[in-house]
């Protein structure tokens, strides 16, 4: 039972609790709005659009935004009830340790690096794609040698995508705030782009490649066995491409295009009215996403046959398929500054989970030492960046990003069962948001999560199996004999406090 161990919701509190660091509480719904919408919009769109719909699911990937958009929505409202009761940095991960206890936090806190590194490494790839486009319109092409991965078009490291975690573990390393104001202009310059595309191309959509609008399932001979979706391999069918089990498995991909709305939940002590600004941050921003998401693929399809659209950078090379290489670089241009600051926030959020773990000592704690004149986590910060760039310079990532969905999707199931733990065994919480209609909400956002994580690919389960495994044998080897919590247990052992003195990570916003 010591792996059930939980640290209470007081004491989490406690942890980080600075009077002179309190967040203000001064964001209204609608800045929650415009910084979901600045974390969500970006390599989902902008990328697996194009992928997705070549495919997978032709002209109908439109309804796979809409489904993953449901399914996000009822974890939102999970995510929501727990961090305005747990309003602590670590996200699933801290208020995991105060429900299920401290394994099932372990195991949350690494599946939460696939999540936020591995989604950071994905999104790098992404701008380098937008990135090489851009140089290519401007007459100064990248060698594809220095702008992709070994084993792809014949690459050897992806230059762009390491430059840029640079410059970002940079930013976030020296606690340079990424100020409301400088997220309004990217968001606003992301949203305006993906208003170009719909309304732009809607002058170039031809009926003919609607049809037709879901293409019939067609087994996918290339595909072996590992690449089809498990709910396919257990119910034993060949793997099929397209019809409605394609608009499935495509949920389970471009999931990935709301991964971030989550880290709104994290704001939730510093909303200024939580109970109505949480939920509405939340859910606005994916109304908002999903709305744009299932218009602006609606528009790509319509402007170039679904087989024929680009893999790297769909939304500008539709627009250079019909002849507007202008548009092409608009978009590539929003696209560079949109995707930047969406591997900016995911990076944060992966520094801040390492950060909380490494205070708790389920890592080295030296990890968590705070800059002495930055007050930032910078070895946790180093060391992620680090990882993230050789991630993104030397492995082709294109299989990865169902890598980040399956342990997002993961991190939602749990997050739903904790939410209904601890509504038992600590109703006397205070709760600035209840999510409605609990069990039912946490149940269906579990089974949703459920069914899309059944529509990714064998070989994702089985890397996400051996991810789930080392993280396994590292907790048994390092953190269940360095916990703070099991050693406060054996008082004659209690280290010292290796925060004490240190400040909290700048919050972004
Ligand atoms: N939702 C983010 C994106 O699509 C991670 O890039």
């Amino acid at each position: 039972m010591q792996l059930l161990r939980t640290k209470t919701v007081e004491q989490s509190i406690r942890d980080t609790e600075e009077p002179e660091h309190r967040l203000r509480r001064d964001l209204s719904a609608l800045d929650l709005t415009v910084f979901g919408v600045g974390v969500i919009i970006g390599t989902g769109i902008f990328v697996l659009t194009g992928q997705v719909a070549k495919e997978k699911a032709g002209p109908a990937v439109a309804i796979s935004f809409i489904l993953a958009a449901v399914v996000c929505g009822l974890a939102a409202l999970c995510y929501a009830e727990f961090s305005s009761t747990v309003p602590v940095a670590g996200s699933a991960y801290t208020f995991s340790y105060a429900t299920l206890g401290e394994f099932p936090a372990w195991i949350i806190g690494w599946d939460l690096i696939l999540e936020l590194a591995l989604g950071a490494a994905v999104v790098a790839v992404g701008w380098s794609g937008y990135a090489a486009s851009l140089l290519d319109t401007i007459g100064a092409p990248l060698p594809a040698a220095i702008s992709h991965p070994p084993g792809e078009h014949g690459g050897v490291v992806n230059v762009p995508a390491i430059l840029l975690v640079f410059a970002v573990t940079i930013l976030l390393v020296t606690g340079t705030k990424v100020s409301s104001r400088v997220n309004a202009v990217v968001v606003g310059i992301k949203v305006a782009v993906v208003f170009l595309v719909i309304i732009a191309g809607l002058f170039f959509v031809k009926g003919a490649n609607y049809k037709p609008f879901i293409p019939p399932e067609k087994s996918t001979g290339s595909v072996s066995g590992g690449g089809a979706p498990l709910i396919q391999v257990l119910f034993g069918m060949p793997p099929v491409a397209f019809g409605w089990l394609g608009i499935f498995a495509a949920v389970a991909v471009v999931f990935f295009a709301y991964i971030g709305f989550d880290v709104v939940a994290t704001a939730a002590e510093e909303a200024r009215n939580p109970q109505r600004d949480v939920p509405i941050g939340l859910i606005g921003s994916l109304i908002v996403t999903a709305v744009l998401y299932a218009v602006v693929s609606l528009v790509v399809v319509g402007m170039q046959n679904y087989k024929q659209l680009s893999a790297d950078a769909p939304l500008a090379d539709a627009f250079r398929s019909v002849g507007h290489p202008g548009f092409a670089t608009i978009i590539s241009i929003g696209a560079v500054a949109g995707l930047t600051t969406v591997v900016l926030i995911l990076l944060l959020g992966q520094s801040r989970v390492f950060f909380a773990m490494s205070r708790d000592g389920l890592l080295p704690p030296w990890l968590a030492t705070v800059h002495p004149r930055f007050g930032t986590p910078y070895r946790s910060t180093i060391l992620m960046g680090a990882v993230v760039a050789v991630l993104s310079g030397f492995i082709p990532l294109a299989k990865l990003a169902e890598l980040v969905n399956i342990g997002t999707l993961f991190a939602f199931c749990l997050v739903s069962v904790g939410v209904v733990v601890l509504r038992r065994t600590r109703p006397d919480l205070h709760r600035a948001f209840r999510a409605p209609f609990v069990p039912v909400v946490p149940a269906l956002a579990m089974l949703g999560c459920l069914f899309v994580m059944l529509n990714l690919p064998l070989e994702t389960w089985l890397r996400f199996v051996a991810w789930m495994v080392l993280g396994t044998v590292l907790y048994l080897a390092y953190g269940y004999r360095h916990s703070r919590v099991g050693l406060a247990r054996t008082p004659a052992a209690t280290p010292a406090d290796p925060l004490s003195g240190t400040s909290p990570i700048d919050p972004v916003g």
